[in-house]
Parts: structure tokens; C-alpha cells; sequence
């Protein structure tokens, strides 16, 4: 039974996109992985090279198919042996004006969807642009885990609580908790301020962040979509290891209790 993870943050930039394909990279190893694109810039979707016709229709059709039939038609299978994804596509801009301005609260639809291919894998990972609407709620709702890259820098907690207070609104409104945890990324060590904010940061969110954090590593940027030099470079590069190692916690979480199915 599939685990759903959704990454996201409101704040661009931090780390959302790398994270969701570098933590696949490393589950895929041991897991099959289906990588899905939320964000209408297409960022993770222009990383992956694809094996399969390009002109598959994307995530937007696979949440436009109101009768849930043959939703396997818009997943794509990638270089990776254990990864396939749902592309972003064109249309995913319009699927999040109409999501948000319907009356109702659409929040269900993914989820239903999700529950409908979840058991061909181990884990979904969504990632998702900084807009807080439609398309982000979705994704939310059909979580078990979701994964908040924090940048260690002194504006941190302006913008998390905004964020955190969001998911709160979101949560009453929708009468459901979401299990969330932090993920602290470009940690630099080498600067004073940054290792008290980590200390800071880490205390005051205790178990609510990963032990694992992640340090700014020019190495990872400049793999880009070179997924096999990623998953070579953990012993060159801080941060690869450190994904590795998260993947590890990740995995660890899996059989949590409080990542049982919805
Ligand atoms: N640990 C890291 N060390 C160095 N650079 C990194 C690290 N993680 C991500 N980056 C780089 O930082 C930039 C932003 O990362 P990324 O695209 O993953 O952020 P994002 O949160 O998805 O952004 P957006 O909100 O625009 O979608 C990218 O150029 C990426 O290569
Ligand atoms: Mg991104």
C-alpha cells in the first residue's frame, strides 16, 4: 500500500523540487516511486528524461477524468527503473482556477484518485509550487506525510508560521490533521548565524523535524537531472549523503503508525 508524501512550503526557492526528486532517486533503489508534478512551472517534470511518448497528457487529464477510468493511461515511465511520474502540464494553471473557484470544497478529488493507483506503489511524491490553493489542498488531504523544506535562514519563522497557520486554517476548515515535518535545506555551517538559527529552529520544532538536514552543496545544483550522478555522488557530496540518509528516515516512517492509509 502506497505512502503519499506531499512537499511543499509557500516560500520559492527552498528546496521543494530538489527534494522530491533526489529523496525518489534514493527510495527507488529498494522502491517503486511515482513521481507527480503539481506545480505548473514543470520544473520536475524538465528534470526527468522519458522513455515512453512525450506527448502523454499529464496530471491535468488524470484530474480531469471524472470517471476515474484507466488513469494508468497518464502515467509515464522514466529512465529510472522504479520511477514513473504524472507531468505537469499546460493546463494545470486553468485545473487550479476551476478547482478554486468552485464552490464546493474539492479537496477529495486527488485523494479518490490516489487511493485508486496507490497499490502499484511504495510511495507517491508530490511536489508542488508556493501557491497555497486549489491544487495544493488536493494534495494535502490525500497525504499521510508532508514534508516542509525550511531554508536555515534568519526570515524562517516569519514565513513558516504564515505557512503553518495556513495549514491550520486548512486543517479546521476541513476537520482533518495532516502529519507534517520540517526539513531544514542549504544548511551552511560554516556561517555563525546559520548554526544558531539550526539550534533554534531545531529546538523549537523538536520532534516536528527531520534529524536529518540537509547543507548547501553546489554539488547537487550542479547534477541537475543527472539522477545516476546523484545517487553516485554520496560519497563526494554532503547533501546527496544526506538525502540517502532521509530516504533511510523516510522508510523508517513508512511503518509508523501515523503514516497508516487515510
Ligand atoms: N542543498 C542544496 N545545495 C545547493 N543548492 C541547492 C540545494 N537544494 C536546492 N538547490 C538549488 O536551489 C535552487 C532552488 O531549488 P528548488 O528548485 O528545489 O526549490 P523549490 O522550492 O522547488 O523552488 P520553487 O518554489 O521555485 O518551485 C535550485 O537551483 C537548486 O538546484
Ligand atoms: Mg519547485
Amino acid at each position: 500500500m502506497g505512502k503519499i508524501i506531499t512537499v511543499a512550503n509557500h516560500k520559492g526557492g527552498v528546496g521543494k523540487t530538489t527534494t522530491v526528486f533526489t529523496l525518489g532517486l534514493f527510495l527507488s533503489k529498494k522502491y517503486k516511486v511515482l513521481l507527480v508534478d503539481l506545480d505548473p512551472t514543470a520544473s520536475l517534470t524538465t528534470q526527468l528524461e522519458f522513455e515512453n511518448s512525450t506527448d502523454t497528457e499529464g496530471v491535468s487529464e488524470f484530474i480531469k477524468n471524472k470517471e476515474n477510468a484507466n488513469l494508468d493511461q497518464y502515467i509515464v515511465s522514466t529512465k529510472y527503473e522504479n520511477i514513473d511520474i504524472l507531468k505537469a502540464d499546460e493546463h494545470l494553471y486553468m485545473v487550479e482556477s476551476k478547482l478554486s473557484a468552485s464552490n464546493k470544497i474539492k479537496g477529495c478529488i486527488l485523494k479518490t484518485k490516489f487511493s485508486l493507483i496507490k497499490d502499484k506503489y511504495d510511495f507517491i511524491i508530490i511536489d508542488t509550487s508556493p501557491a497555497f490553493g486549489a491544487l495544493l489542498v488536493n494534495a494535502l488531504i490525500s497525504s499521510n506525510l508532508v514534508v516542509i523544506p525550511v531554508q536555515n535562514e534568519f526570515s524562517v519563522f516569519h514565513g513558516l508560521n504564515l505557512f503553518l497557520s495556513t495549514i491550520e486554517k486548512a486543517e479546521s476548515l476541513l476537520e482533518k490533521d495532516f502529519d507534517y515535518k520540517l526539513l531544514l535545506t542549504m544548511y551552511e555551517k560554516s556561517i555563525d548565524e546559520n548554526e544558531e538559527q539550526r539550534k533554534i529552529i531545531q529546538s523549537s520544532f523538536s520532534d516536528l523535524i527531520f534529524k536529518t538536514l540537509i547543507d548547501y552543496d553546489p554539488l547537487i545544483k550542479k547534477a541537475g537531472n543527472h539522477g545516476e550522478s546523484i545517487l553516485g555522488l554520496t560519497d563526494k557530496s554532503k547533501a546527496a549523503k544526506q538525502y540517502e540518509q532521509l530516504s533511510l528516515e523516510i522508510e523508517k516512517h513508512k511503518k509508523k503508525e501515523y503514516l497508516t492509509i487515510n
